[in-house]
């Protein structure tokens, strides 16, 4: 296989468990470079479950496979000097320190040219956060917060990033902005992205395929065609979530 038909991501056969069992259930998943992703499904399905155990966070069994090398022995630190970026659920930027400070965080180990170039280009797709960088992180708006916490996943050059709930408690108006510079960073820089979503509406704003999940496994998967239509995610989810249970995921 050449360098540009080997997919970014593969996931084989994997397995999460807490105390009480496993929660993912052998799950596979194979994503091409360049492309956005979409795992979808309902809160508690074992989507951040999945995202966590790529990025190292959960032990788990199965095999995780970066640009062709398998990578399941490897710290989560290692996976991320080798370009896979988790953006957590929940922001979780640091509030008591700056914005700048914050940036920084997501490239501690690259030179300070390379930083600062960086963090320009960070800017240049968040102006919200660029006259803020002084000011303590914790008192950006919501918005703002999941910009600079995007920002900061972007600051290191991943060639991998892991994007769990950009929407999540953000306003309507806020997801579209927010999606628009995801939009925008994934058109300039080919970014390849696994997203994670309860919409399924709002996946399809930067997803071309997506694969549903339920109850720890995959139960669906959805090309462009059936995500791009309202009818074709209408369908998905009726199809593998059933109507009742989806108060979120507006097709
Ligand atoms: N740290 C944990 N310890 C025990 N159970 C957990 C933990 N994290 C998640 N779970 C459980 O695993 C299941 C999947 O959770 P999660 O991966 O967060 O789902 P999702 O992101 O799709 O909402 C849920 O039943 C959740 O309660
Ligand atoms: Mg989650």
């Amino acid at each position: 296989m050449s360098e540009i038909d080997t997919p970014v991501l593969q996931v084989q056969g994997l397995t999460v468990s807490y105390g009480a069992g496993p929660v993912v259930h052998g799950i596979s998943l194979s994503l091409e470079r360049g492309a956005v992703a979409g795992l979808l499904g309902a809160n508690g399905a074992g989507k951040s479950s999945t995202l966590r155990a790529i990025a190292g966070l959960e032990p788990c069994k199965g095999k995780v496979i970066f640009e062709g090398e398998d990578i399941s022995h490897l710290s989560t630190a290692e996976r991320f000097k080798r370009g896979l970026v988790y953006v957590p659920e929940g922001r979780a930027i640091v509030a008591d320190i700056t914005v700048a400070e914050n940036l920084t965080l997501g490239s501690y180990f690259i030179d300070s040219a390379t930083r600062a170039r960086r963090q320009q280009m960070v800017l240049d797709f968040f102006p919200e956060i660029a006259n803020r960088l002084k000011s303590a992180a914790g008192l950006l708006s919501g918005g703002e917060q999941q910009m600079l916490a995007i920002g900061r996943g972007l600051m290191s050059a991943p060639r991998l990033i892991l994007l769990d709930e950009p929407s999540l408690g953000l306003a309507p108006l806020l997801v579209a902005r927010v999606y628009e510079r995801l939009a925008a960073i994934q058109r300039e820089q080919k970014l390849s992205a696994l997203l994670v979503e309860q919409s399924f509406h709002v996946a399809a704003k930067l997803a071309v395929r997506a694969w549903v999940m339920r109850h720890g496994e995959i139960v669906g998967d959805l090309d462009e065609q059936a995500l791009r239509s309202r009818e074709g995610r209408q369908q998905a989810i009726d199809a593998y979530l059933g109507s009742r249970q989806e108060g979120r995921a507006a097709a």
